[in-house]
């Protein structure tokens, strides 16, 4: 997106429900949906890897749209599934032979070798969908009077009052901030709580250690919770030791770097 009014009105909307003074609404979510977590994982601890994208998945749908998302083969969190997966795919530079000789984008999507025009094609509509289904089913629960509030009801009700923009501009802002919050935040969630997984099957001594603390700090007839991280240091350190230890984005950061190599030629 260029940068003006559109782009700095996303920006905007977003900041104003994920700024660090806000996510504490959603604590009380987050909350609820790990003890649903913990309880899976007791159950059924070998889909562990399944029981990490369904707790983000449903978090983050149930804080954007106030939506309740299926215990498995969810159709909305199927189809942004294939987004991400798109995303991933197109995101590796060369992958394309377009990415190297971009006038291949005119030839027609019937050319032999245009298969990617045809990815694009479908990639494009699903994109929208993600983006469209849930915001409709909000809209049409709003008129009904039936929906949770959630970012989506906050965005759509509280347009800000200068003539900037008009409502069908506002709309599609507040349908972009909600759908990109899912896009943006459950991969890189997943992974991060992956990487946890591996640190811990990979270090048993400081699985060890960890128990230990939690077992000391609230005994063993509680589970924690956000109030108690102040008494938490070494889970702390754990949490940012998983970030630290296999950066999400380093792909992301290579990719970009690979970008720049090969744009240097024309800046020099
Ligand atoms: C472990 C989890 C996460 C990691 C590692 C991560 C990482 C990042 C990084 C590296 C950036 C780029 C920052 C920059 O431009 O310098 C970013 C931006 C962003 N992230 Fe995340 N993120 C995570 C979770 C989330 C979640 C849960 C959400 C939403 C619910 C989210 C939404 C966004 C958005 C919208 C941006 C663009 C911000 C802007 O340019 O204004 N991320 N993230």
């Amino acid at each position: 997106m260029p940068y003006g009014i559109m782009w700095r009105r996303h920006r905007r909307a977003f900041h104003e429900h994920f700024h660090a003074n806000t996510v504490h609404r959603y604590l009380p979510i987050q909350v609820k949906e790990t003890q649903a977590f913990l309880r899976r994982l007791l159950k059924t601890p070998q889909n562990f890897m399944h029981h990490i994208r369904h707790i983000f998945g449903s978090t983050i749908m149930s804080i954007t749209y106030g939506l309740p998302v299926l215990e498995s083969d969810d159709p909305y969190i199927t189809l942004a599934e294939e987004v991400l997966q798109g995303a991933s795919e197109a995101g590796i530079p060369g992958t394309f032979l377009v990415d190297l000789l971009p006038f291949l984008k005119y030839v027609p999507s019937w050319f032999p070798g245009a298969g990617f025009k045809r990815k694009a094609a479908h990639y494009a509509a699903i994109n929208a969908e993600v983006a469209n289904q849930p915001f409709i089913t909000v809209q049409t629960k709003l008129a009904e009077g039936t929906a949770i509030p959630c970012i989506l009801t906050s965005l759509l009700e509280e347009f800000p009052g200068n003539e900037e923009l008009g409502r069908a501009e506002e709309e599609l802002i507040s349908r972009n901030t909600a759908g990109i919050a899912y896009l943006a935040g459950a991969d890189t969630t997943v992974s991060t709580t992956q990487t946890f997984f591996l640190a811990m099957a990979m270090h048993p001594e400081v699985l060890r250690k960890a128990q230990a603390e939690i077992d000391a700090v609230m005994g063993i007839n509680r589970l924690p919770d956000f109030n108690d991280r102040p008494y938490l240091p070494y889970i702390n350190a754990i949490m940012k030791e998983t970030m630290r230890w296999q950066l999400v984005l380093l792909e992301l950061k290579n990719e970009l770097h690979y970008i720049y190599k090969l744009l240097q030629p024309l800046y020099t």
